[in-house]
């Protein structure tokens, strides 16, 4: 075994003890991790590189750490990709970016820092190019390759290429913001990758605009995908702090994107961050967040790690100018020890279902019919007094659907994230609730109905909170529902 694997395994072990530490949700191997970069599909692998720093878990000194998977669900650990380089325009930080197949050779173009991280001067476009295993990488000897932001343009941040090919030239978008304006993507043309030519902002935002979903001043890690006939601007809203992730649905024409709808990509904010989307050859687009902790800097240090990455998430565009969103099937091979329940009247006696399967790794699959319902849900987490328990809720009054933390933990030091996260949940007359529910630890991602997801994280103080309730507010009927244990994605024997 490569020894960086070897290495790599006995810190996962030792972190395996840690209890809120996810076991089938991505994670470094020790330290900080934040957005997932540049993942490809090369040679019938996946690729995931990720923004890290090898040295602590707080965010610091940005490096590319690097995985590899067969699967989309087991990974491997490969060494660290890119490196901040001494006395270069990175020497400060290898911040995000993507990877391309630059006529058979795997390209990098990522943000390379010199200097205060904050002045968007020393932000800029850097190239790097890998062996066909994709493990070594060789910074090109000319970067950076776009050396400041465009003339004429007051720009608030200038980072994370996102690259494409469109009729034999490569076409890139810089997440960016215009002082007073707002966040922007902007647009680039190259034959080469080396030489760009900059053309007009792709889209921009107006963030004195608050009659729609707010897009702030600075947008991070754009992306531009086609789905269907539609085009789709995905990036992340930035305001001196992480705020949430955002699509645009619309149209891409003349090189310019005009958006048509905007919504948020997932309602637990900065718990789904840096969205990542890449197509497959499946032709599948697979897309991973960044899902940040929810307790204090400290509680992170003294763990040791900090960051897990979401599962993949498959997505479309619906006719209503919606993502569709749904988990990889290639998830379902996680799949153990399984308890199926149907057809039980839910009475209206505001108490519980309880279920009997516990565990920290679970996937919970529910179809509930929410006939007069005014809430009803599933709480995971929960101790056997209930004293600790997470609920993800739908409000059918109020159309809602949300996570509700604030009894995830019995911890009274005000340090851990125990708020309420919601989002409009539609549901047509007769239209069933149905909800896949993912908990790994301090993990927890939603999915509703195909289309609306919220990610969370939670920390219970007792580790007999493990189990799963059904209730309502009002009579509702459970069509069916089903609870996985989940097995872990590593090996730790
Ligand atoms: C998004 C982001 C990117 C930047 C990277 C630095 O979370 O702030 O804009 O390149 O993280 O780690």
């Amino acid at each position: 075994m490569h020894s960086y694997a070897a290495d790599a395994k006995r810190v996962r072990q030792k972190m395996a003890e840690d209890r809120h530490r996810p076991r089938y949700h991505f994670t470094p191997p020790a330290n900080w991790m934040n957005d997932p970069n540049g993942i490809i599909e090369w040679d019938g692998k996946y690729h995931l590189f990720y923004q890290h720093n090898p040295d602590a878990a707080i965010w610091d000194n940005m490096h590319w750490g690097h995985a590899v998977s067969d699967d989309l669900v087991h990974w491997a650990d490969l060494p660290i990709a890119l490196s901040p380089g001494q006395g270069g325009p990175d020497e400060d930080g290898c911040w995000s970016g993507c990877t391309v197949n630059g006529e058979g050779v795997p390209t990098i173009l990522y943000t390379g820092v010199q200097g205060d991280w904050a002045l968007p001067q020393n932000q800029r476009v850097c190239l790097a190019r890998g062996t066909n295993d994709l493990i070594a990488w060789e910074k090109h000897a000319g970067n950076p390759v776009i050396a400041r932001p465009p003339e004429g343009l007051e720009v608030t941040g200038f980072r994370d290429p996102y690259v494409w090919r469109e009729e034999n030239l490569w076409y890139m978008i810089v997440g960016a913001g215009i002082r007073n304006v707002g966040g922007a993507a902007l647009l680039y043309r190259s034959k080469d990758l080396i030489s760009w030519e900059y053309l007009n902002p792709l889209c921009v935002g107006d963030k004195h605009d608050t009659t729609t979903l707010w897009t702030g001043s600075v947008w991070e890690v754009p992306q531009l995908q086609r789905l269907g006939d539609k085009h789709v601007l995905i990036a992340t809203v930035w305001e001196n702090d992480p705020l949430y992730s955002v699509y645009f649905s619309g149209s891409y024409r003349n090189h310019r994107f005009i958006a048509e709808t905007v919504q948020k990509l997932d309602f637990g904010d900065r718990h789904f961050y840096a969205a990542h989307t890449i197509v497959d050859s499946q032709r599948r687009h697979i897309m991973w967040g960044f899902m940040g902790e929810g307790r204090s800097s400290e509680a992170q240090q003294a763990a040791s790690w900090s960051g897990v990455m979401s599962l993949p998430r498959i997505i479309s565009l619906r006719d209503d100018g919606k993502l569709a969103i749904r988990p990889a099937p290639e998830l379902e091979s996680l799949r153990g020890d399984h308890i199926r329940h149907t057809d039980i009247d839910l009475p209206n006696d505001s108490s519980d279902f309880v279920l009997d399967q516990r565990g920290e790794a679970l996937e919970i699959a529910a179809e509930i019919d929410p006939l007069g319902t005014v809430e009803c849900g599933i709480k995971v987490r929960c101790s056997p007094d209930g004293q600790e328990e997470t609920i993800v809720f739908y409000d059918a009054a109020r159309n809602r659907l949300g996570v509700d933390r604030r009894r995830s933990t019995l911890d009274q030091t005000g340090m851990i994230s125990t708020d309420v996260k919601e989002g409009a949940l539609e549901l047509s007359p007769g239209e069933l609730l149905r909800l896949q529910v993912f908990v790994d630890c301090s993990v927890i991602e939603v999915y509703a109905n195909d289309y609306v997801c919220i990610t969370s994280r939670v920390y219970p103080s007792r580790s007999d909170s493990t189990g799963v309730r059904v209730y309502t507010r009002g009579e509702a009927r459970l069509n069916s529902i089903d609870i996985w244990r989940l097995s872990s994605i590593w090996e730790m024997a």
